[in-house]
């Protein structure tokens, strides 16, 4: 029988697309991380270079601007998204970012989507796809939000111009002067740089010059790598690794605050390891100092990664399964803690990339307790003129301030050690009270906070 209508074109599917497609379907069913998902398929796939590199942007940028290109979709298809088959929703998502956020020209962006979805999904929803697209296109992504924010407050239409939820924007807009705070949530909309770390007495910054790395900003330990670090031989032998320039200066603190060692043999302990960036460099730190750390993860595959990060040193610190807040060691023996607590992440919208969607409000109500209960153990694990140090990759003063002030109330035996002091190097805006407290907008680094804390006795 003859096909009466108009001739289909000749799809290509454009093997780019197509993985960062797959792994979306694959964050969206199974709850994975973009950023782990995405590398295996290209290698698989052979996707190298800028193809590789459009397919990492592609999937980034819609996972981070998802909620907003929902509301987008939503306004242009005239049904709501439940009524679409999720892949058909998830290929409209992808489109948007290319169309509103890639300068992927209309006709290509569109071509190129409507091909996936036929090879994807099936021929019957590729002229949905077309026709939402085609909508999609006639507009700017500043032109969508401006409409859609008729008749919001301003904190919604911010949450809707920057795409982050309500909560997020909130919990900012109590950390920072009002006129930084759309600059902050849109700081997390951009990739972060990859940021390379030495594992200090196996390797030089220099090493790392040498290899073609830049230097970095602010740690000594520090270069910045603009390809896949694993093309580097340091980072395959693990002699350097990869770990964002303010996880280092928070854990960089601990070791320079003063600290009287306890009797004998100084050891340092590292309470909730994994996956062990902090470990690794604080581990070669401890060598100079003539000390050992002892690192302490909770789950058995995150402890298995510390160890493999602490390999290339000639005498690996020990690594523990246990629970931080059931100590496997006697009280005060430590001369430096780290507690690097579970935390929302809240600090590193810009490397998890779906995450801001995926937490909510009542998950820092749920983290609060479990905080507060490990840094009361890192006080006990500490000895007497020993230091430890509170850190996590949040801003949010629930999981920050807050848990420093509610484990202090009422002890006279510790005392804060401002991280002004600690690291010095810093600019004032890198400290709030007398925490460290940095952040992407700022700093160029994820938003780390630290609280440096002594025993007295
Ligand atoms: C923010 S991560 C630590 C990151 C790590 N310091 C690094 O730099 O790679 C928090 C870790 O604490 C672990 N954890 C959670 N509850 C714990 C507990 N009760 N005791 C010890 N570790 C715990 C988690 O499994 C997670 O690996």
């Amino acid at each position: 029988v003859a096909n009466r209508r108009s001739p289909v074109r000749r799809r290509t599917v454009d093997p780019a697309r197509r993985a960062a497609f797959d792994a979306l379907r694959t964050v969206h069913t199974d709850g994975a991380y973009a950023n782990l998902v995405l590398p295996p398929l290209l290698t698989q796939r052979r996707i190298t270079g800028r193809d590789a590199g459009f397919a990492t942007e592609l999937l980034a940028g819609t996972c981070r601007l998802e909620g907003t290109y929902d509301q987008i979709l939503v306004a242009a298809s005239g049904r709501q998204l439940g009524s679409l088959q999720p892949a058909v929703t998830d290929l409209l998502r992808l489109g948007c970012h290319q169309l509103l956020s890639m300068r992927v020209p209309t006709h290509a962006g569109v071509a190129a989507t409507v091909d996936l979805a036929a090879a994807t999904v099936g021929e019957r929803v590729t002229g949905l796809v077309n026709a939402v697209l085609r909508k999609v296109a006639a507009r700017s992504y500043e032109e969508w939000t401006d409409d859609l924010s008729a008749g919001l407050s301003p904190g919604d239409a911010l949450a809707l111009r920057t795409a982050h939820p309500r909560w997020v924007v909130d919990a900012y807009a109590d950390l920072l002067p009002a006129d930084e705070v759309e600059r902050a949530l849109d700081a997390n909309n951009d990739s972060a740089p990859v940021s390379l770390v030495v594992r200090p007495g196996l390797a030089t910054v220099d090493d790392l010059l040498d290899a073609g790395a830049d230097p970095g900003r602010w740690s000594p330990y520090a270069a910045s790598w603009s390809g896949n670090p694993a093309e580097l031989a340091a980072v395959r032998d693990g002699l350097a690794g990869v770990q964002d320039e303010g996880s280092q200066l928070a854990a960089w603190g601990l070791t320079r605050a003063p600290a009287e060692p306890a009797r004998g043999a100084a050891w340092w302990l590292d309470l909730c390891a994994g996956p062990g960036g902090k470990s690794a460099l604080l581990a070669g730190l401890a060598g100079h100092d003539g000390a050992r750390l002892l690192a302490a993860e909770l789950a058995p595959h995150r402890a298995r990664l510390v160890a493999q990060g602490l390999r290339a040193y000639p005498t690996p610190p020990a690594v523990v399964v246990a629970d931080g807040t059931r100590p496997a060691w006697r009280a005060g023996v430590f001369t430096r803690v780290l507690a690097d607590v579970p935390c929302t992440g809240l600090g590193a919208l810009r490397r998890r990339s779906e995450s801001r969607w995926r937490r909510s409000v009542a998950d820092v109500e749920q983290l609060h307790p479990l905080q507060v209960r490990l840094l009361t153990a890192a006080l006990g694990a500490t000895g007497g003129g020993g230091v430890a140090a509170y850190v996590t990759c949040s801003p949010h003063r629930r999981e920050t301030v807050d848990v420093v002030e509610e484990v202090l109330a009422g002890r006279d035996d510790v005392e804060v050690v401002p991280a002004s002091s600690v690291l010095p190097e810093l600019p004032e805006n890198a400290f709030t009270e007398a925490y460290l407290q940095l952040w992407p907008h700022r700093h160029g680094t994820d938003a780390m906070f630290a609280a440096y804390l002594r025993r007295l006795t």
